[in-house]
């Protein structure tokens, strides 16, 4: 079994290049697959779950070419069969192929999406849309069969602005016939760079980035490229990660615009930070104040940056709330912080947290992508030795994270243990 294993307390110096959005190019590279022609997709992040979609690009029969960072997919001997469950459960993302393939064949075959067990997670949005603009949708056990003869336009209103949900029918709607509005859209940035691949593609989409996306239906759509945008939650980690030991720590490539709700609550908390257009330098702050933190949809504070500002308010000086509002439990970083030293008061979705308080290394487990983020940044303050498991679930998001870490002088690697 692979492990992390950090030796904290070092400055780390010099500069961090963030990578692709996860979140984009996880809903790109399905996308990719309405149309028959060449779609090219920059800024390609090397990390898991693009893996797992590259295979189930190539089980529908389509061509992919990687080249480090850029990606080209021909779906033009693309076949609609079944995605097994080995596949499906694999990720999260691969609920994106019920869109697109609904889009192109009007069929799909697909089980329930993996994804982190921070909650319930259901996808009544997501069916519940789809069949509103004609489709049926039959569930035996895990598995998913949609039909749609005609896939028309529909007016969809969210009970709440989901991510998945919005990718989804964006997905599904830019081929349908006519038009469709989505009320109560998810706003998040990696929505618009979606929106702008489609539109690339020919799709006519107006208002991604709004509370109210409007998708006119067009017959064909063509091949394009599309840069993917930079990794705000990626960016955020190490933004942390320069509070707590930088020094002259630049985190580069960056969206300072899409990082605004973390960024003005670094400053209440008198953090030392340098912005510029497309990087911050960071410097260790030994006096960080109190801040209370609400997860919410953005532009709000992002629920995947949740875990590992919770580490950095085990260092402030005073009492930190905490309350998640997405999911029902992203709880499972918090044990193995307070076997660290951290002293936290937690419920399922709320937290007090009290700082400082020295973190020593520890044998730990990550028990999804942000808590073991969240462990890293722990490792890196501590003192001592910190070795996580259950890593596999880190290398989905962060590309690189030992090598881009261990660059700028930390004391990490990857074992075989
Ligand atoms: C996406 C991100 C994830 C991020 C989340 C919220 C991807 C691959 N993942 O996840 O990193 O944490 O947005 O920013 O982009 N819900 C329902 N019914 C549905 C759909 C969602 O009740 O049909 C609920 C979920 O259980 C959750 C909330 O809505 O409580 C948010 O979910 P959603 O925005 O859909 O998140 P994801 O797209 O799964």
């Amino acid at each position: 079994m692979k492990k992390i294993v950090i030796n904290g307390g070092n400055t780390l110096t010099g500069t961090i290049n963030i990578s692709g959005a996860k979140n984009s190019v996880v809903a790109l590279i399905p996308a990719a697959i309405l149309t028959s022609e060449t779609v090219k997709i920059s800024n390609v992040p090397n990390l898991s779950d693009t893996e797992n979609l590259k295979k189930i690009i190539n089980l529908l029969g389509g061509q992919i070419e990687f080249s480090p960072g850029n990606l080209q997919i021909d779906s033009s001997k693309l076949q609609n069969s079944a995605i097994p469950e080995e596949l499906s459960e694999k990720l999260r993302a691969s609920y994106y192929f019920m869109g697109a393939l609904l889009g192109r064949f009007h069929h799909v075959e697909i089980f329930f999406p993996g994804g982190c067990k921070i909650g319930s997670r259901p996808i009544d949005l997501h069916i519940k849309s789809f069949e509103k603009m004609g489709t049926t949708v039959k569930k035996i056990n895990n598995k998913y069969i949609l039909d749609a003869p005609i896939l028309h336009g529909a007016n969809i209103d969210l009970r709440f602005p989901s991510v998945g949900a919005t990718v989804n029918i964006l997905l599904a709607s830019v081929l349908a016939e006519g038009t469709t509005t989505i009320n109560n859209a998810a706003r998040e940035p990696e929505i618009v760079n979606i929106a702008e691949l489609l539109n690339n593609m020919g799709a006519n989409i107006s208002g991604a980035g709004t509370k109210t996306i409007i998708i006119k239906g067009v017959k064909t759509l063509h091949g394009a490229t599309v840069n993917t945008i930079s990794d705000r939650i990626e960016a955020g980690t190490y933004i942390m990660i320069g509070a707590l030991v930088g020094k002259n720590l630049v985190i580069k490539n960056i969206i300072p615009e899409h990082l605004k709700s973390l960024i003005t609550l670094l400053k209440k908390m008198g953090i030392d930070m340098d912005i510029s257009s497309d990087s911050i330098m960071l410097n260790k702050t030994d006096i960080l104040n109190p801040v209370n933190v609400k997860t919410e949809v953005y532009p709000g504070f992002p629920t995947d940056l949740g875990q590992p500002m919770s580490v950095l308010m085990t260092q402030s000086h005073g009492k930190c709330k905490f309350e998640e509002t997405i999911y029902e439990k992203r709880t499972g970083h918090f044990s193995e912080l307070v076997k660290m030293g951290a002293n936290i008061k937690y419920t399922d979705t709320k937290a007090e947290i009290e700082g400082p308080t020295k973190l020593k290394g520890e044998i730990v487990s990550a028990s999804d992508l942000r808590a073991g983020a969240a462990l890293i940044i722990a490792g890196l303050i501590a003192n001592g030795k910190t070795k996580i498991s259950n890593i596999e679930y880190i290398l989905r998001g962060y590309e690189d994270i030992v090598e881009k870490l261990s660059n700028v002088g930390a004391d990490i690697e990857i074992i075989d243990d």
